[in-house]
């Protein structure tokens, strides 16, 4: 190959540099710009978060204020995209409907657009806020009218004064004009869980977002291709491919046959594995915590005595330990999105919205890097080569 270094599925490539988030895949160690992500979790607040992620510090009082305040008031969206929204087919993944809008929303913000703003936005940091502020304001909203529009209700208007979690939750299930406030328990849970999705340094969205940035596109269209590559069942489409496989197993005594599937490589055992994680991931280990507290409230959910059992057997079972497959952070989400009541086909939307803010971070970081060049891997070539063309009526 030359100097190339073959590296199928990148396995063993860094293309950036970065401050963001730190990964020790061998002692289930996850760190924010230098913040354990367990004391983040317990103590902070998911927009506390998105500012640590994009602007590399804690913000104090009056910085987390005005951040606040400038994303809840980017929470409504364009009237021309609740139309195109209501044009969907009633039985629409939300999670389509989340790309196609964001990927719309490039079309109603030019000024993000390098070619047709005319200027180079990446050096205006005003301008670069403005889509943050936007993308951050608008996705929740996006999510409630896509969640609304599979169940077949009005879309309801953002609540400002409401935190961002809280507004979210509201934007799903108000029913009437009357005093709706989401359940605190409920708004805690979620922020927590939107906190710890918030960014996982090169994940296939991320790097799909530094890739697709590194062209110089708006970031509505980055940010589109980053959800994209989102919903795969293998990256966060597995939340939901947890629960439908918890599903189809539907009794404990059914684990040891399905397991005996999966080591025969005729099924997968989803939310288990993980490219870094060679230990237990830190996140799930939350996530069984945050499981507690909303069966506290709620009771507990049928699938979670399955997913236990399912859990135990694999972690002392010798195809599992070889290969260092542990649960990973969609092993136990599912379970806690199910128990809230939302559908299955929300869970990669419920992913999605934290995460636009660690694709925003490397959004910044990849377009203020020196050594930022457009990604443009190399391949292989493993085909013919030097053919004659052959006219049409020659051919077998
Ligand atoms: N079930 C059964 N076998 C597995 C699994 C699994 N979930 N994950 C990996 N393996 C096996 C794999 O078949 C291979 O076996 P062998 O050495 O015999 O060929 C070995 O373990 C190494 O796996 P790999 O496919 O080389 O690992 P990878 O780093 O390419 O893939 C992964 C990582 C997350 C895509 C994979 O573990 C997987 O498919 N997991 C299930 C889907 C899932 O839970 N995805 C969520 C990932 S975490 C959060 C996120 O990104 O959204």
């Amino acid at each position: 190959f030359g100097t190339m270094i073959y590296d199928p599925g990148y396995y063993n490539t860094a293309v950036c540099k970065s401050q963001i988030t730190y990964i020790d895949g061998d002692r289930g160690i996850l760190e924010y710009r230098g913040y354990p992500i367990e004391e983040l979790a317990e103590k902070s607040s998911f927009l506390e978060v998105g500012y640590l992620l994009i602007y590399g510090d804690l913000p104090n009082r009056e910085q987390l204020n005005v951040w606040q305040t400038k994303i809840m008031n980017h929470t409504f969206i364009h009237e021309n995209l609740i139309s195109m929204m209501k044009g969907f087919r009633y039985d629409a993944h939300p999670m389509g409907m989340l790309i196609s809008t964001m990927s719309a929303m490039s079309t109603f913000y030019p000024d993000a657009n390098p070619s047709l703003a005319g200027v180079d936005i990446y050096k205006n940091k005003q301008l670069m806020n403005k889509q943050i502020f936007r993308i951050l304001g608008k996705l929740p909203t996006i999510a409630a009218c896509a969640y609304r529009h599979r169940i077949g209700r009005p879309y309801n208007d953002p609540l400002n004064t409401f935190t961002y979690t809280e507004n979210f939750l509201y934007m799903l299930d108000r029913l009437s004009e009357t005093n709706y406030k989401p359940h605190p328990t409920l708004t805690r849970a979620l922020d927590k869980l939107f906190i710890i999705h918030a960014d996982h340094e090169l994940n296939c969205s991320t790097a799909t977002m530094r890739q697709i940035s590194s062209t110089l596109v708006d970031p509505y269209t980055a940010v589109a291709g980053a959800a994209s590559a989102l919903y795969g069942p293998l990256h966060g489409g597995a939340t939901e491919a947890v629960l439908r496989m918890l599903e189809a197993i539907g009794t404990v005594e059914n684990i040891p046959n399905f397991l005996s599937l999966v080591k025969q490589k005729k099924q997968r055992l989803m939310g288990f594995g993980h490219r870094v994680y060679k230990s237990y991931d830190p996140r799930a280990k939350i996530l069984k915590k945050v499981t507690q507290e909303i069966f506290d409230l709620l009771g507990m959910n049928p699938l979670m005595k399955i997913a236990v059992e399912l859990e135990r057997l694999a972690l002392s079972d010798s195809y599992f330990i070889d290969r260092q497959l542990y649960p990973n952070v969609d092993f136990y989400s599912g379970i806690i999105y199910k128990s809230m009541g939302f559908p299955t086909d929300m869970f990669p939307v419920l992913f999605s919205i934290p995460r636009a803010a660690g694709w925003l971070a490397h959004w910044v970081e990849g377009l203020s890097d020196p050594e930022l060049r457009i990604f443009r891997p190399r391949q292989v070539y493993l085909g013919r080569r030097g053919l004659t063309y052959a006219p049409l009526e020659s051919r077998q």
